[in-house]
């Protein structure tokens, strides 16, 4: 039986243009999704999960995930089984080892769809422990590459590598591209996340800010304006300055609802935050629900998070320098 865990994050910037070869820069964060895999003697794959903000659910299934035992809605299921699977393919590629069959848990302390990188981090630790459990070690780069596959699969060919390198590597990071290094002394961000308990759909939301791309050149504009502001950011973040971050992710935050990606929720929890003297706060991740990010050193944001109708909880996030590990 074999353990490895990897963290989730938040976008400082640059979430959805990193989809269009924009720089983006995620941070990860010490919330981590941990997976335990053991082989069977069979080539099926049983699932359980717990703790993913969602009822706990158990399938169990062999080629067919059509023919999967299952005791909750099938939507959830496919969310979380998709990355799975997919992780499961890739241990079994890199091993050599086509007909393996594993049990796999799941347990996380992200939620699940809401901007912190949950499917990021389970697909990272599925690969590792499904790769180490079958004698196989890879290096953090590898396990980035392959997670990276797995989402790209699962989000229909939309997907960045954002949210798997920041998972593999932990720390800051940037990403544009396939050029995707960690940051080397990012200065304190005193980050606060609001979560309003929902979340949002990857797939959907990547795919709406595609056609409106398409449809509109404010929408082109928006997405190269997002990378502008990240430069933008990246400047700030060399000079530890620390305020002006803040004020370019309020910014950001504004480009990311002109192209509808943002909430009701998300909003209350963004105005939260800025009334209670937040440096700065926005929506991280795909949006459509989820997680807010805040900078505040004070305990302000964090009060007044748990006083805006719309978040369900909130929590300080620090900043993870280590990436995937073995339990
Ligand atoms: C989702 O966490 C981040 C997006 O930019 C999609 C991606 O980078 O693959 C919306």
């Amino acid at each position: 039986m074999t353990t490895s865990s990897a963290p989730g994050k938040v976008y400082l910037f640059g979430e959805h243009a990193v989809v269009y070869g924009e720089p983006a820069v995620p941070c990860a964060v010490g919330r981590r999704a941990r997976v335990t895999v053991e082989e069977r003697d069979d080539d099926r794959i049983r699932v359980e999960a717990e703790d993913l903000s969602l009822d706990g659910f158990t399938v169990t299934y062999g080629d067919d995930p059509d023919d999967a035992d299952v005791n909750v809605p099938g939507d959830l299921v496919a969310a979380a089984t998709g990355y799975v699977d997919g992780a499961v393919a890739q241990a079994r590629d890199a091993a050599d080892a086509p007909d393996a069959g594993f049990s796999v848990t799941i347990e996380s302390d992200i939620p699940l769809g809401a901007g912190l990188g949950s499917s990021a981090a389970v697909a990272v630790a599925g690969i590792d422990a499904a790769t180490r459990e079958l004698g196989v070690e890879l290096s953090a780069t590898e396990l980035a590459d392959r997670a990276y596959r797995v989402e790209h699969e699962v989000q229909e060919g939309q997907a960045s590598r954002a949210d798997t390198f920041c998972s593999a590597m932990g720390g800051a990071v940037r990403v544009e591209g396939d050029d995707c290094k960690r940051l080397p002394d990012p200065p304190d961000l005193p980050f606060v996340v609001g979560y309003d308990g929902g979340a949002g759909n990857t797939g959907e939301l990547v795919a709406g800010v595609r056609d409106l791309r398409e449809q509109y050149e404010f929408a082109a504009d928006t997405v190269a304006s997002i990378g502008d502001l990240v430069r933008e950011g990246e400047r700030a973040l060399r000079d530890d300055d620390v305020a002006r971050i803040g004020e370019l992710m309020d910014f950001n935050h504004g480009l990311l609802s002109a192209l509808g990606v943002s909430a009701r929720s998300l909003d209350a929890m963004v105005w939260g935050a800025r009334g209670a003297g937040a440096m700065g706060a926005k929506l991280t991740g795909a949006g459509g629900g989820g997680c807010v990010v805040a900078l505040d050193e004070s305990d302000a944001t964090l009060t007044a998070l748990e006083y805006t109708t719309a978040c369900e909880t909130a929590f300080r996030a620090e900043l993870d320098t280590e990436g995937v590990r073995r339990e």
